[in-house]
């Protein structure tokens, strides 16, 4: 286990450089790139284009060996819907979470993927979701509305080490890029939150009845470094979560 952990340090390490050239070839301009208190505001994709996105860039220093990500979004689609798409070179699907029809909810962590079913999301309304990984154990769990699903197996004793580009609005087919038109959807997002650690379930509950929690020490809505990639809009969300369901 340690050895493996050397070894992790070590690749994580190397992979730096190439990070920052990734960042250099997505980022058009570095005045492009925003770091904004985005409290009150949400990331509208109004067309279906597999060119609009929003490219996030965490603040993480070490590998993860357990994290938790949190998102409100609001959309009519019925079809599969991209929630947040982690990717690296060596893998596309690093960290990927994505709904499907009937209420399914799919997780992939380095590729392995663990499907969720029967959580009570609605289409037309504002629905917020949480995952949460732990390498020790190798379980994934979600959150959706406040209601908690069974933990799942999925990539136990692993890491997502490597040099992530984290997409909101399109589906990462390889890192970076290669988004497919018929994975685009019309969705808008709010308070997007990541930590490197599990929350704990009191945590968890205040995501969705009150957002009275720690803002995320990987990705901060608060302090939140984005690009803005095409026709996408950020405004205020002028009608509140509240309103067309709040739970
Ligand atoms: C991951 O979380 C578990 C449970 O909260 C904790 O016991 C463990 O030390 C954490 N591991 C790391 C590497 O932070
Ligand atoms: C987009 O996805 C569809 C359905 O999975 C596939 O048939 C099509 O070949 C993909 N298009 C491209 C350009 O990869
Ligand atoms: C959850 O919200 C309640 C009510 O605002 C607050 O008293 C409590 O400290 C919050 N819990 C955490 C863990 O932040």
């Amino acid at each position: 286990m340690k050895r493996l952990a050397v070894f992790l340090v070590l690749l994580s390490s190397s992979l730096v450089v190439s990070r920052d050239r990734l960042f250099e070839i997505l980022s058009p301009s570095p005045s492009c790139r925003l770091s904004s208190d985005l409290t009150s505001q949400t990331f509208f994709f109004p067309t279906l284009s597999n060119t609009a996105y929003i490219q996030l860039m965490p603040s993480l220093n070490e590998i993860l060996f357990n994290l938790t990500v949190c998102l409100w979004f609001f959309s009519d689609e019925s079809k599969q819907l991209n929630l947040f798409s982690w990717a690296t070179p060596a893998e596309p699907n690093s960290l990927k979470l994505f709904l499907l029809t009937d209420r399914r909810c799919c997780l992939y962590v380095a590729g392995k993927p663990a499907t969720f079913l029967a959580l009570p999301y609605e289409r037309n309304r504002w629905n917020s979701i949480c995952i949460s990984w732990e390498s020790s154990v190798g379980l994934t769990q979600l959150w959706v509305n406040g209601v908690e699903s069974p933990k799942k197996a999925v990539h136990a004793g692993g890491s997502t080490a490597d040099t992530p580009i984290v997409v909101l609005g399109q589906d990462q087919d390889i890192c970076g890029g290669k988004f497919n038109i018929t994975d685009a959807f019309v969705l808008h997002v709010t308070d997007v939150h990541m930590w490197d650690y599990g929350l704990s379930p009191c945590e968890l509950q205040n995501y969705t009845n009150n957002m009275a929690f720690t803002p995320g020490n990987c990705l901060n809505w608060k302090t939140l470094e984005h690009n803005k990639h095409n026709y996408m809009v950020v405004d205020r969300n002028r009608w509140g979560k509240e309103k067309g369901g709040g739970v």
